[in-house]
């Protein structure tokens, strides 16, 4: 599925579908008999993920929100990380997922890392969509990981550029042509 007007395809809404199905009965079956699940999801962009996602698992979760800002007002990331909301709720002893749209450098993934398990939870893993394994400044550990891509700025399922985008139902590459049509707002690169 492709249109003339929007961003190219690279990984169909099908596609995505079926890997978030996956990733569901994976988490399902991991978290089985362990209480309640703690989803963190990472915004802005998780959000599309973590609502699909929440409702197709089969154990109980609640869903908890974080978020922060790593690109200040370019699409180049400074690895500077900062922390723009923090969660409501208290994790110690509780099994936390981290549920992130993209991996790129891994500041981000890295600096939500240690801040969380400085709380004591019981266990921290990390899901992510989508990972740009070429770009990877730190390593950090992706226990569900759904696609790897190459080095391109990507957008949809929740990804945006200058906040537009989001929307998309599947995950398509944005070409600079495209970009230039769009005044890049600074955005807080969440
Ligand atoms: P990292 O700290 O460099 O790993 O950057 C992670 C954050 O940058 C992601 O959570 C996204 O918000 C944003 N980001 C990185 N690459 C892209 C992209 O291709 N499209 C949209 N957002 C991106
Ligand atoms: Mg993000």
């Amino acid at each position: 599925m492709n249109n003339n007007e929007g961003p190219e395809v690279l990984i169909a809404e099908e596609d995505i579908r079926k890997r978030v199905a996956a990733f569901a009965d994976q988490i399902s079956r991991d978290y089985a008999g362990k209480g309640k699940l703690v989803l963190v999801g990472v915004l802005k962009g998780a959000f599309i993920l973590l609502a699909d996602l929440s409702r197709r698992l089969t154990i109980p979760h609640r869903v908890e929100f974080i978020a922060v800002s790593s690109y200040g007002k370019s699409s180049v990331s400074t690895g500077a990380v900062r922390l723009i909301m923090d969660l409501r709720e208290d994790i110690d002893n509780k099994h936390v997922l981290i549920v992130e749209d993209i991996v790129d450098t891994g500041h981000t993934l890295h600096y939500l890392l240690s801040l969380l398990k400085a709380r004591s939870p019981a266990s921290l893993r990390t899901c992510a969509l989508v990972r740009k394994s070429e770009r990877a400044q730190i390593d950090v550990s992706i226990d569900y990981l759904g696609f790897d891509v190459p080095d391109v700025w990507v957008v949809g399922y929740g990804l945006d550029y200058a906040e537009q985008y989001r929307t998309l139902p599947y995950i398509g590459i944005l070409h600079p042509r495209e970009e230039a049509k769009h005044t890049p707002t600074p955005g807080d690169g969440c």
